[in-house]
């Protein structure tokens, strides 16, 4: 357990499916006066200190780090994946503008560490099926791109001015807390609900495709982890390579049938399928072990376990 620090962390992006768990994870380390949430629009139901903004303003960004005296940032404002090829250049446009004015706003104002989520989306087609740290980058979406040179203009930032930026390239991310907004692995949450409803799931996935996953509590715990680090200990100023498990839809389908033995699947793979398949299907995470001691603690049996409960209690049905 961490103890309470006189830091104030700014998350921008506060109400998608990471910043709406991380800002309560956050709350519970720094305490609830601590933590400023940020997004485009209030939640239906604030709880504790929550600012309307969008991003791409960097003047009503720099009023808000002023106004609260921020000392962190979790930079988590962006579109997604499969969203993001729908409106390539728009996506160009938020993904990187809003990262550049959180850059800029951290560096006039004196705001000592940022967090930059990446994503396995920056490796392409050319890369092995266990990425290695040091892969070669040719994304194939829009979205990879930008988390790409996101990442380069964080190693720049580190090096030119001393940000003490952090960043981990978050596989697919899977909670039953909040919904996904977007992505390629959306499917493996939507699968749980469908499941614990009762109800049949379409998958927009081929049958086979393994990608790299990790169970929201994992991730949770990696990012304050890596943010806590000693910055001696970081060796890596791109971003972390960040694995948890990997499993295709016909692997997470039957770790569902083991608690619910009538669920049915079915594969009708769209547009999202070449997405996924320009990923890889592992990541070798050694080097965030090795520097500050990173271990995922979930399998995908044990978070089917969690996720079949905790829905089960969300939709108040019995076991
Ligand atoms: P999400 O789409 O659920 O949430 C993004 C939030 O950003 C939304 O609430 C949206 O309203 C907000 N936002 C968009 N534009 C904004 C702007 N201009 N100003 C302020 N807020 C804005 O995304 P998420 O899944 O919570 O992902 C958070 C971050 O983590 C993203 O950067 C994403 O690329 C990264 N990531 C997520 C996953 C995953 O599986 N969820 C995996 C890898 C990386
Ligand atoms: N989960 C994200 C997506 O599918 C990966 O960054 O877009």
């Amino acid at each position: 357990m961490i103890a309470m620090k006189s830091e104030c962390i700014l998350v921008i992006g506060a109400n998608g499916q990471i910043g709406s768990v991380l800002v309560e994870y956050l709350k519970e380390i720094y305490g609830v006066q601590n933590v400023v949430a940020s997004d485009l629009r209030m939640p239906d139901f604030p709880h504790g200190i929550f600012e309307k903004l969008d991003a791409t303003d960097a003047n009503a960004l720099a009023s808000i780090v002023r106004k609260y005296k921020v000392t962190q940032i979790y930079h988590l404002a962006a579109i997604l994946s499969a969203k993001g090829e729908q409106e390539p250049l728009k996506t160009w446009q938020i993904n990187m503008q809003t990262y550049f004015n959180v850059l800029e706003v951290a560096r006039e104002n004196g705001v000592s560490k940022i967090f930059y989520p990446s994503s396995i989306a920056v490796f392409g087609e050319n890369v092995d099926e266990k990425a290695e740290q040091f892969s070669y980058l040719d994304p194939a979406t829009v979205y990879g791109i930008s988390k790409a040179a996101g990442e380069n203009w964080s190693n720049y930032y580190f090096k030119r001015y001393g940000l003490d930026i952090r960043s981990l390239r978050y596989p697919g991310i899977i909670g039953y807390q909040s919904m996904p907004g977007g992505g390629t692995t959306d499917y493996a949450v939507d699968i749980y609900h469908k499941a614990v409803k009762g109800e049949d799931f379409e998958c927009f996935l081929a049958e086979n495709t393994r990608l790299p996953m990790i169970y929201i509590s994992d991730a949770m715990d990696a990012t304050v982890r890596l943010m806590e680090a000693p910055a001696e200990k970081i060796s890596v100023r791109t971003s972390y390579n960040l694995a948890g498990m990997s499993f295709s839809p016909k692997e997470v389908a039957a770790s569902i049938l083991k608690i619910i033995p009538d669920f049915k699947i079915t594969y009708k793979p769209d547009f999202r399928q070449q997405i996924a398949e320009s990923w890889p299907g592992e990541i070798d995470d050694s080097k965030a072990r090795k520097d500050w001691g990173w271990r995922p603690t979930y399998s995908l049996d044990k978070m089917t376990e969690e996720m079949i409960s905790e829905l089960r209690k969300k939709y108040q049905l019995v076991n």
